[in-house]
């Protein structure tokens, strides 16, 4: 409503409308219903819904060529060496609905959590969901600004992790810089992130084209960046953001979904489509969505379905 009321309560005939920092996309829903705007765009980063976390936990419990125990943070984990040392103090960046971050605070030797998301959804969700103990905080800001929006994170941290966070936005340059200045020195990174092709979002590029689609998804943009070059080349961008030694690889991650219904709820807490989409076509989107990725990923149409995400990990040290 406010938004509304910002705008002075009057829409034209014709009206074409960003919602910027649409969170939720309530709002946005709210103003494309209204019968005089034609269309709505607001880029969502990823809203918490009953199908989000299962979605995270699956990412992470299937690894391929890996064997790590723990759900999520599994590999982040590992790839910090794969031991907390006494006294670690960890930031999340990207923390989302925090399950991570409560995964690292439950370790005994880990003496504080933050996790970090530019989602004010997310914080609160990831609050209401995980007030486990005082080990544990959960704060609102963007990793490229971290240090300029909260001072108090500066040399901070001795190690810092973030899983599928760094692919949803462009300027990774700056998130870098930001992370190595919340790190005291000899502190240890460890970032997760979606690599060259995904197929979330090349399902997202073919809807755009989408006969019965495109004139709604005219200008969506979904958000993802996935880093062109290769983890060598990644490696040494890394070093140049305030790091000494600096590790980069890329592997497959694959994600397991159980059933159509699963994979659906998932998919509706992550498609920033379904914001410009009025909620009563939102089952037609998402059907036609999943036909789209069911025939990028060649599905033999059982109700399991498998697919991969190619990923790059870096591990990088200040
Ligand atoms: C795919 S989710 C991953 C969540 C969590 N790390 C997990 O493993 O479940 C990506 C998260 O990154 C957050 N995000 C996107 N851009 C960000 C930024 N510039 N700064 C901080 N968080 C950001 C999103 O809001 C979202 O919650």
């Amino acid at each position: 409503m406010q938004t509304l009321t910002l705008l002075d309560g009057h829409w034209k005939d014709g009206d074409v409308v960003l919602n910027v920092g649409c969170g939720t996309g309530n709002e946005t829903i709210m103003i494309v219903e209204m019968d005089n705007v034609s269309s709505v765009i607001g880029n969502v980063y990823a809203a918490p819904c009953a199908g989000y976390t299962p979605l995270m936990q699956t990412f992470g419990t299937i690894l391929s060529g890996h064997d790590f125990e723990q759900p999520t943070s599994g590999y982040t984990l590992a790839l910090s060496d794969g031991h907390w040392k006494d006294g670690d103090v960890v930031l999340d960046v990207g923390c989302g609905t925090g399950d991570e971050t409560k995964l690292i605070a439950e370790m005994d030797n880990v003496s504080s959590v933050i996790g970090v998301d530019i989602s004010p959804q997310m914080i609160e969700y990831a609050k209401t969901q995980h007030v486990i103990s005082k080990k544990v905080e959960y704060i609102q800001g963007d990793v490229c600004r971290l240090v300029e929006e909260h001072p108090q994170l500066s040399n901070h941290f001795t190690k810092v992790v973030s899983f599928s966070c760094f692919n949803w936005f462009e300027n990774q340059k700056d998130a870098l810089k930001n992370v190595s200045a919340c790190l005291s020195d000899g502190g240890e990174c460890a970032i997760h992130m979606s690599y060259k092709s995904n197929p979330v979002h090349d399902a997202n590029v073919q809807m755009n084209r989408h006969e019965q689609w495109k004139d709604q998804l005219q200008g969506f943009n979904d958000g993802l960046y996935l880093y062109p070059g290769s983890p060598a080349e990644f490696a040494e961008v890394v070093k140049t953001c305030g790091f000494t030694d600096v590790k980069c690889y890329s592997d497959d991650v694959i994600t397991k979904m159980h059933s159509t219904e699963d994979m659906k709820d998932s998919f509706r807490a992550i498609l920033g489509q379904l914001n410009v989409i009025p909620p009563n076509q939102h089952e037609d989107f998402l059907q036609d969505w999943l036909h789209v990725f069911d025939k990028i990923n060649s599905h033999d149409g059982s109700e399991t379905r498998i697919y991969n995400i190619p990923s790059l990990f870096v591990w990088a040290r200040k």
